[in-house]
C-alpha cells in the first residue's frame, strides 16, 4: 500500500484528540465499542449505572494504552446525569462525540404491561437520551461542533411481540434524532442513529437461547447469524467521525440484512 493511502484514510477517519462520551459502556455492545474507538484514538468517558463493569474495561482499555475514564451515571436521575457531563467537562475539557448507548429492555405482553416498567423504560431509554443531549450539545453549541450518536433499534421500525415500549422509546429515539438534526445543525452539531440488528449480548441472551425465538429471528437474518458488537464498529466510526460530515438526521441500520426480508424456507426444495 501506498504510504499516502494509509495517511489520507487515517485523516478522513481519525478520532485521534476527539472526546467521546459514551453512555451504557459497561454493556455487551457499548464495552466492545469503547475499545475499538480508543484503540484508533479517542479518548473516551465511559459512563454507566454499572461502576464494577466501567472499571473493568477502563482498566482494559489504559491497559493496552488507550485513553479512558469511567464516570457514574443513572440516566434516571436528572441530577446524575448533569453530574456526569459536568465530571467529562472537568477533565477533559470538551465533548466532541455523545454515544447514547444505554438502554434497557422488560419483555412483557402488552396487555400485562404495568406503569412502573413504562416509566423505567421510557425513563432510560428515551428521557435519558432527551436529558442527556440537551446537557452535553450545550458544551457542543459553546464548541461549534460535535456529532451525536443515538442508538436506536430494529424495533424502531418492526415490532416483535412483548416489545412495545421498548419499541415505542426506540422510535422516539429515531424522532429525537431527527430534532437534534434540524435544530442543532446550525452549530455545527450532527445527531444520526445507529439502529443495531440482532446483536448477542446479555440482553438479548433469552431470543438467543430460546428455541423458538433463535430460529425466528436466525431465518430472518440474510447473514444468519447474530451480530456482534465489534459488527458495529465501523459504522460508529463512521459517524464519530468527519467522514461523516455530510450525514445528519438519519438512522443506519446494521443488521445482517434482516429489513431486507428473509428467507423462512428452502429454495432447493421448496415447491416452486
Ligand atoms: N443487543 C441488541 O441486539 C440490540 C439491538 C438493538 C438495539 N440495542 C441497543 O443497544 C444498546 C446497548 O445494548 P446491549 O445489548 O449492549 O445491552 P446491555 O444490557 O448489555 O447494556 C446496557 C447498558 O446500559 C446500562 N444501563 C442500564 N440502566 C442504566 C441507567 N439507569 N443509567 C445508566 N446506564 C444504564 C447497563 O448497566 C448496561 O451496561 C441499548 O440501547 C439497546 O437498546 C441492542
Amino acid at each position: 500500500m501506498k504510504a499516502s493511502v494509509g495517511k489520507n484514510l487515517v485523516k478522513l477517519f481519525s478520532l485521534e484528540g476527539k472526546v467521546i462520551l459514551i453512555t451504557g459502556a459497561a454493556g455487551g455492545i457499548f464495552r466492545e465499542i469503547a475499545k475499538g474507538l480508543a484503540a484508533i484514538g479517542g479518548e473516551v468517558a465511559l459512563c454507566d449505572v454499572n461502576e464494577a463493569g466501567l472499571q473493568d474495561v477502563v482498566s482494559e482499555i489504559t491497559a493496552s494504552g488507550g485513553l479512558a475514564y469511567g464516570v457514574p451515571l443513572d440516566l434516571l436521575r436528572k441530577e446524575s446525569i448533569q453530574a456526569c457531563v459536568d465530571t467529562v467537562i472537568a477533565r477533559s475539557g470538551r465533548i466532541d462525540v455523545l454515544i447514547n448507548g444505554a438502554g434497557i429492555n422488560r419483555r412483557v405482553p402488552f396487555i400485562d404491561g404495568d406503569e412502573a416498567t413504562y416509566d423505567q423504560i421510557m425513563g432510560i431509554n428515551l428521557k435519558g437520551v432527551y436529558l442527556m443531549s440537551q446537557m452535553a450539545a450545550r458544551h457542543m453549541i459553546s464548541q461549534q461542533s460535535g456529532s451525536i450518536i443515538n442508538v436506536a433499534s430494529y424495533n424502531s421500525v418492526m415490532m416483535l411481540g412483548g416489545c412495545a415500549v421498548y419499541g415505542a422509546s426506540k422510535s422516539g429515539v429515531a424522532a429525537l434524532t431527527r430534532a437534534q438534526a434540524v435544530e442543532w445543525a446550525k452549530y455545527g452539531i450532527r445527531s444520526n442513529a445507529l439502529a443495531p440488528g440482532h446483536i448477542r449480548t446479555p440482553l438479548t441472551e433469552p431470543l438467543w437461547t430460546h428455541p423458538t425465538r433463535s430460529k425466528f429471528l436466525l431465518e430472518r437474518i440474510a447473514m444468519a447469524r447474530p451480530g456482534t458488537p465489534e459488527d458495529l464498529l465501523g459504522m460508529t466510526i463512521l459517524l464519530a467521525s468527519d467522514a461523516s460530515r455530510y450525514m445528519t438526521g438519519q438512522m443506519y441500520h446494521v443488521d445482517g440484512g434482516c429489513l431486507a426480508g428473509g428467507q423462512p424456507w428452502d429454495l432447493d426444495t421448496a415447491a416452486k
